[in-house]
């Protein structure tokens, strides 16, 4: 049997040792060839692959990114995007699919699966956002990458006896910033979830300094205060003609020192968070996702996507994985509140 690799949408740590898992166990426990498409779902639709070895993935387990490249390529929105990688595989002999992505690569596996190509998906995301599973690699180590940053920053912060604000990734959910705001003992932290009162926040602030601590404020780059986007919106157009959003860690930043009148700073993690090495438990969690993938491949039960449900390792079904957003529960976000301010 060939099967073929590929990761989408946007990198993550972890990628690395799903591509080693799927290839050490596909070759060593079944005899597979394995194979890679560079970029995303841009490697077989312009036919961009290569043999992937034992060799290849020696020594990835540890390295952040992929060895495969990644690309947002959407072969439903490019003309014969389907057909050329039906093409693709029957020309490289390719019997099935591995996707390693997230809500979008593993919205294309399902359809391409229902179109009769033979995929079985890997979930990815720093966010954490994806339903269908407890966790997905990427997010531990974002967790560890942003809780660092609060710990360094507390420092300075308390030096100079300013705020801090840290924007986290987190378009849609707020898990990043309520695990590392937890784990850095952040004094307000602030999710896409639930509007935020600018009030509220710069009541928090006060009280903080008033019993002379510098507070520190986790905000996801997703949240918004109460009234919404215009609040944000700085007027200029970006290159493709939409109104640019202020970012919202710089914005609340500002509101704050004018508010407050005390001297405040914003620091905007980004793609730090998506870099370098992943942790332990991102290395052991992407491991298990990708022999389970094989497996599946091996079943030949295509239109799955592996996923942890508690400890175990189970088999849902694409349709279910992309279905719903899993955003933070009002609930888990009031736990926090106990420590703002
Ligand atoms: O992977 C999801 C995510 O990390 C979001 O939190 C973030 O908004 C986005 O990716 C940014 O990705 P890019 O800059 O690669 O488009």
């Amino acid at each position: 049997m060939r099967v073929g690799l590929l990761t989408g949408g946007g990198d993550c740590p972890g990628l690395n040792a799903v591509i080693r898992a799927v290839v050490r166990k596909g070759i060593e426990a079944h005899g597979w060839e394995t194979v890679g498409f560079r970029n995303g779902w841009q490697g077989p639709i312009e036919g961009l692959v290569r043999p992937i070895g034992l060799d290849d993935v020696e020594d990835i387990l540890t390295r952040g990114g992929t060895i495969l490249g990644s690309s947002r390529t959407n072969p439903y929105k490019v003309d014969g995007g389907v057909e050329r990688i039906r093409a693709t595989l029957a020309e490289h002999g390719v019997d099935a699919l591995v996707a390693i992505g997230g809500e979008d690569t593993l919205g294309v596996a399902k359809r391409l699966t229902d179109d009769g190509i033979g995929v079985v998906g890997v979930p990815k995301t720093i966010d954490n956002d994806l339903g269908a599973t407890d966790y997905t690699f990427g997010f531990d180590t974002a967790v560890h990458i942003a809780t660092e940053a609060i710990d360094r920053l507390r420092t300075t912060a308390e030096s100079h006896h300013r705020a801090l604000v840290v924007e986290v990734m987190g378009r849609h959910a707020g898990w990043i910033a309520l695990h590392s705001g937890l784990a850095g003992g952040a004094n307000v932290i602030l999710v896409p979830e639930r509007q935020f009162s600018v009030d509220q926040v710069v009541a928090w602030v006060e009280r903080r300094f008033e019993r002379e601590f510098a507070p520190i404020i986790v905000v996801a780059e997703g949240a918004l205060p109460e009234g919404g986007q215009e609040k944000l919106l700085t007027g200029e157009k970006d290159a493709f003609g939409h109104v640019r959003l202020g970012g919202i860690g710089t914005w609340l930043a500002e509101e704050i020192a004018e508010r407050t009148g005390k001297e405040s700073r914003a620091v905007v993690l980004g793609h730090t968070q998506r870099g370098g090495t992943p942790t332990a438990y991102d290395r052991v969690l992407a491991t298990r996702f990708g022999l389970h993938a094989v497996d599946a491949v091996q079943d030949a039960d295509f239109g799955v996507m592996v996923a942890l449900r508690g400890t175990d390792i189970v088999r849902v079904k694409l349709s279910e994985a992309t279905a719903e957003l899993k955003t933070v529960p009002l609930e888990r976000y009031k736990e926090a509140e106990v420590f703002f301010g």
